[in-house]
Parts: structure tokens; C-alpha cells; sequence
């Protein structure tokens, strides 16, 4: 497999774990050859520790999930004094993304100052798209411009490092939304989180979730992912990175068709936690095919014309 090359950054799969599906790492340290997935985005770090939403957190439904895990994260200081050295001892090298987020822009920028000097991981992905704003009635700050380039404003001149900017699903102009993330130095969008939703018992009509609210996820959301990618990728210069509803191979190419640099796998990993290699390694064995079945070139323009109308 050729490894790839996206914002200076080597993977050896174009196929990632998405943010909140993996903790940080360990859930798949047992179950799976790390060499056989591209790297894993971790849990959405807050400045202070979080103790999340009130149970249930999760509930299925035909094309998916609905989450409100409310951010739960053991905070900066955690990260500092667990997770990193842990992530380092255990993860052999695997390209690992630090999700980034906050209830106003300034926590950001103390978190990515905060990790900044450590060693350990390649990227930040700044997740603008969960219920970010109490001000704002829980809005994303990627459904609010200001508020986005007040994140940027602050986080870009912290780092050298690659920043992803993670985008909502719910947004009417996503593509432009992706441009003006990049004009304020974003070095990559990723696309898309999960989208608002409600899920209730039929007969009772009670909440699925304690927090009421909550994001949908899984297949379902395959066209939403697939159509914000396609748009910005044609919008912008900077790679773009898919998910929503990726569980095999072929929904991992159409991205990847899209115009999207890298993948990443988030519920399909809770319906088979080897779900990730398996895209990867389709992936692969896919491309490998269309490379050793591409035609060789026409000898000369002025060869044969094929007959028939
Ligand atoms: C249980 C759960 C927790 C999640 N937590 C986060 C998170 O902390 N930060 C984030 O940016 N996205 C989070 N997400 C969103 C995923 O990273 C992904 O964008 C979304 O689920 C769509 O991909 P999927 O259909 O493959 O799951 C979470 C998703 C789920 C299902």
C-alpha cells in the first residue's frame, strides 16, 4: 500500500477513527493491527474535565444512532498527564489527530496552547460542530461565522501544526462555510459531524436519550456526508476529510471519488470494532486493482479508430 501524503502528514491508509468513537485509543489497541488503519482522531478534548450527559447516551435506530454523550473528557490537564504518555507507550506511531473543543473561542486556544509543545500526535481538528454556544442556544460556531473566525482568529497563530476544522452537517452553504474556514488559515475540513436529532420510545413518548436531543449518526448518514464533501471539495484547495455512514470499502470510495483526501469510520466501529481495518484493507486491495488494470496508454493519436456508430 502507498502510503498517503495529506498536509504533510504520512498515512499509511487514507482511512481514519473518528472523533468520539475511540477514546484515545484504547479501545482498539486488543482488537485490531494498528498497522492496518491510517491513524484515529481522539475524543474532543475541553479545557476543563467533563462528566458528560445523563444515561442513556446512545440509542439505534434502523439507519444509525442518536448520541448525546455531552463531551465527556478527562479536560487538558488529563490529556497532559494520561492520555498523551499513554497514547505514546501504546499506539506505535499511529498518526493521531487531537479534537479540540469548547463553549467559547478562547478555551480553544488554551487547549491547542496547552498541547502545542507536546510530542505525540500530528494535527488538531478543531470540532466546531456540536452544541458549542450556551449564548447561542447550543449552535455550532460552524453555523456561526463570527464566531468561527473568533476560533481561528485565536488558534492559528498558536500552532505550526496542522489544523482541521469540522464542519456540521445542518449547514445551508457548507462550501462556503469550508472557504471561509481556510481564508482564516484552516489547513483542512473535515466533513461532516453528526446531525440533530430525536429519537423517543413509540408507546410513551419518552426521550430516548436523558439529554433529550442528540446527534444522529450510522448510515443514514452516507448521502449527507458524501454530498458536503463533493461540494467543498470543489470549493476549496485544502484536502477534506470524510465521514458519515462509512461502513465498507465502497462507501469509503465514494468519498475518496468525492474528492476527499482521507476517511474516517465513527458508528461502524460500535457495529464491529474491526470495521476500520476492513475499509482500509478494501480500500487498498481496490486501489491496488485499479492500478494493475489501468489500460495502457494509446500508442499514437492517428492508431486504429474503433468501428461501430
Ligand atoms: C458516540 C459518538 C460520540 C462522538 N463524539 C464526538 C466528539 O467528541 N467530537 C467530534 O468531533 N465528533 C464526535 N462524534 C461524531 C463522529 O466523529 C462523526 O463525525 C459522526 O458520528 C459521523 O460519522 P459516522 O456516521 O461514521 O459515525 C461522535 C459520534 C458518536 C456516534
Amino acid at each position: 500500500m502507498t502510503p498517503t501524503q495529506v498536509f504533510g502528514v504520512e498515512f499509511r491508509h487514507p482511512v481514519l477513527l473518528a472523533a468520539g468513537t475511540c477514546g484515545f485509543g484504547e479501545p482498539v489497541v486488543d482488537v485490531m493491527d494498528l498497522a492496518d488503519i491510517g491513524g484515529l482522531v481522539t475524543k474532543s478534548v475541553t479545557l476543563e474535565p467533563r462528566g458528560g450527559n445523563p444515561p442513556p447516551r446512545v440509542a439505534e435506530y434502523r439507519h444509525g444512532m442518536l448520541n448525546s454523550v455531552g463531551l465527556a473528557n478527562p479536560g487538558l490537564e488529563g490529556v497532559l498527564s494520561e492520555k498523551l504518555p499513554w497514547m505514546r507507550d501504546h499506539l506505535e506511531g499511529l498518526p493521531v489527530i487531537i479534537s479540540v473543543v469548547g463553549h467559547r473561542p478562547q478555551e480553544y486556544a488554551d487547549v491547542v496552547d496547552g498541547l502545542n509543545t507536546e510530542d505525540g500526535f500530528v494535527a488538531f481538528e478543531l470540532n466546531l460542530s456540536c452544541p458549542n454556544d450556551a449564548r447561542l442556544g447550543g449552535r455550532p460556531f460552524a453555523l456561526d461565522p463570527e464566531s468561527l473566525e473568533a476560533v481561528l482568529d485565536l488558534v492559528r497563530p498558536l500552532t505550526t501544526r496542522p489544523l482541521l476544522v469540522k464542519l456540521a452537517p445542518n449547514d445551508p452553504d457548507i462550501a462556503s462555510t469550508a472557504a471561509l474556514a481556510v481564508a482564516k488559515g484552516a489547513d483542512g475540513i473535515t466533513a461532516v459531524n453528526t446531525m440533530p436529532g430525536y429519537l423517543a420510545e413509540p408507546r410513551t413518548g419518552t426521550p430516548a436519550l436523558g439529554a433529550g436531543p442528540g446527534g444522529t449518526s450510522g448510515p443514514g448518514m452516507l448521502p449527507v456526508g458524501l454530498g458536503a464533501v463533493r461540494a467543498i471539495a470543489r470549493k476549496v484547495e485544502v484536502p477534506v476529510v470524510g465521514v458519515g455512514g462509512i461502513l465498507t470499502a465502497e462507501d469509503a470510495l465514494l468519498y475518496l471519488d468525492a474528492g476527499a483526501s482521507l476517511v474516517q469510520v465513527g458508528t461502524g466501529s460500535f457495529a464491529d470494532p474491526r470495521c476500520a481495518p476492513r475499509v482500509a484493507l478494501g480500500v487498498a486491495r481496490a486501489r491496488n486493482r485499479a492500478a494493475t488494470h489501468r489500460p495502457a496508454p494509446a500508442a499514437t493519436a492517428s492508431g486504429p479508430v474503433p468501428s461501430g456508430s
